[in-house]
């Protein structure tokens, strides 16, 4: 059934719960998988409804989840519920909160039940609206039910209610079809029902579940869905069921890209968020971990070993052991191995960043390379320009951060250090070593010169018999060397 079907009158998500058995000191649905808090999953998927109108219940740690919740979803209505505990207490005030809301579906859904689609709900919805009942649940059959609700039906296979755990009867245990707790109701029938629902059950609470026994004592169409995707409607008490939970969403989320047409060749060990963009022919080889709002272009090869964080992979680039964050990698450049690109980085297509590397706020030009060993932060480096063996950009003088500006066609000797702020010319060189202080003009080339000393034969003086010495004493064609015998292990002092 098409997702776009039926627009509800409301959808509410119930949230004010605490969430004990997470012992941690954030609320909940507050803890992420995939990416998302739980609470943006299941808000993702009800707003996927397009209902007129978006509620979520609150009361543990109110302020918080209320302001993460307008954070993501500055259109949900914010809910607080009142001292009255139960889920139907909690659906009761949304209602109180939405008048309007007084005619066609709502739809009432958990904020930790983060693989729930918004597919799934529109069937539901679909399916509660084209038989024109007055409620429809959600339910799947589980092996071990225990301490779900259970869903009651006739002899006929009508549904006659739902009796939670604490108020079954040994035989109503037995059974395995369960609550998921998700459900679409007529609106004007369940703010009915609701009135009628007391506190009077083994936990004191307004159970949202009575409302199907009023409504089929009243004698109104009530029905159950049966879904057989157990992990869509499966919450998260603990974190044992998150990590679950994680890996499973995980597990979709690949399937989903390798049937787009991405290579994953090893999803055990592959993790990427459910906000990351990647394109055909991309390829993901093991250890890759792709978070937050990544996107990976066409042709692109990532991986082994690389984690990616809000960063950009151009198409038909290769990013091998690499952790980004906040990059952007430009079409046909290679990145690593053991690469560290700290936000701002920028690498211009076919550009380079070889190995042990680290980037920073650095603007790097199409065709340059960065190949090995240096650090280049608070810069700008201008196209084909070849940055030499392990140079740096000193860009703190123990108080502030100053810029580079490297120019294109430039060719930097091993080891330049360019104490920032400074700049260097299109097409200059730099020798060995150089220490760069002062701006360098276009074409011009820079060394810094330190004395070289030779010392004659001084291995052979103050380093008498070692290997050295000997190897030197040798190559002289003398005996300088062997003043004592020499040594016959073969260490070399390195
Ligand atoms: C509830 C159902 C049960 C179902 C199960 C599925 C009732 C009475 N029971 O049981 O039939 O099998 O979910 O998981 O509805 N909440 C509030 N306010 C409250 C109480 C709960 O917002 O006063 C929220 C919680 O934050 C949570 C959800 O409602 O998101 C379910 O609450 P929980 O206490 O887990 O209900 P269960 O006892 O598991
Ligand atoms: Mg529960």
């Amino acid at each position: 059934m098409s997702a776009e079907a039926i627009h509800p009158a409301a959808v509410v998500i119930l949230a004010a719960g605490a969430g004990t058995r997470m012992k941690s000191s954030t609320p909940k649905i507050l803890h992420g998988i995939g990416g998302r808090s739980m609470i943006a999953h299941a808000i993702d998927a009800a707003s996927g409804l397009e209902p007129e109108r978006l509620a979520v219940v609150v009361r543990h740690e109110r302020d918080r989840v209320a302001a993460h919740v307008l954070d993501h979803a500055p259109q949900v209505r914010i809910v607080d519920q009142d001292e009255v505990p139960g889920t139907g207490r909690a659906v009761e005030v949304a209602l109180e909160a939405m008048p309007e809301a007084d005619s066609g579906t709502v739809v009432v859904t958990y904020g930790d039940v983060p693989l729930l689609t918004t597919e799934l709900l529109a069937e539901l919805v679909n399916r509660h609206v084209d038989e024109g009942n007055s409620a429809t649940v959600l339910t799947t059959r589980l092996e071990d039910p225990t301490g779900y609700g259970r869903v009651l039906r006739a002899e006929d296979g009508s549904v006659l209610g739902i009796v939670e755990q604490k108020d079954a009867t040994d035989a109503e245990r037995e059974i395995n079809e369960v609550n998921s707790g998700i459900y679409a109701f007529d609106a004007a029938r369940l703010r009915h029902a609701l009135a009628q629902v007391g506190t009077d059950n083994a936990q004191g609470e307004k159970y949202l579940t009575d409302v199907l026994g009023v409504l089929r004592q009243d004698g109104d169409r009530i029905a159950a869905a049966v879904t057989t995707d157990r992990w869509q409607v499966e919450g998260a008490n603990d974190r044992v069921q998150l990590s679950a939970l994680g890996k499973e969403l995980n597990r979709r989320t690949l399937e989903r890209w390798m049937r787009a047409g991405v290579s994953v060749v090893d999803p055990d060990s592959t993790w990427v968020d459910v906000d990351v963009a990647l394109s055909r022919d991309v390829t993901l080889l093991p250890g890759t971990h792709l978070t937050g709002r990544t996107a990976i272009g066409e042709g692109a090869t990532v991986g082994p070993d690389t984690t990616l964080t809000d960063t950009t992979v151009g198409v038909d680039a290769t990013v091998k052991r690499t952790d980004a964050t906040g990059a952007r990698i430009g079409a046909g450049a290679t990145v690593g191995p053991f690469t560290y690109l700290r936000p701002g980085t920028v690498l211009g297509e076919d550009g380079k960043i070889g190995a042990f590397y680290e980037t920073k706020n650095a603007v790097i030009g199409a065709r340059t390379k960065l190949s090995h060993l240096g650090y280049v932060g608070d810069a700008e480096v201008g196209e084909d320009t070849n940055i030499g063996c392990g140079n740096i950009t000193s860009n703190y003088d123990g108080v502030a951060k100053h810029r580079t500006v490297i120019g294109s066609q430039v060719r930097t000797g091993a080891n330049t250090v360019f104490v920032a702020p400074v700049s260097v010319g299109d097409g200059a060189y730099t020798g060995a070593g150089a220490v760069v202080r002062h701006d360098v003009p276009a074409g011009a080339l820079t060394i810094t010169k330190a004395p070289q000393d030779i010392n004659e034969n001084w291995v052979q003086r103050k380093r008498p018999g070692t290997p050295a010495a000997v190897a030197a004493a040798l190559r002289d064609g003398s005996a300088a060397g062997t003043t004592e015998p020499a040594s016959t292990t073969t260490e070399n002092g390195n």
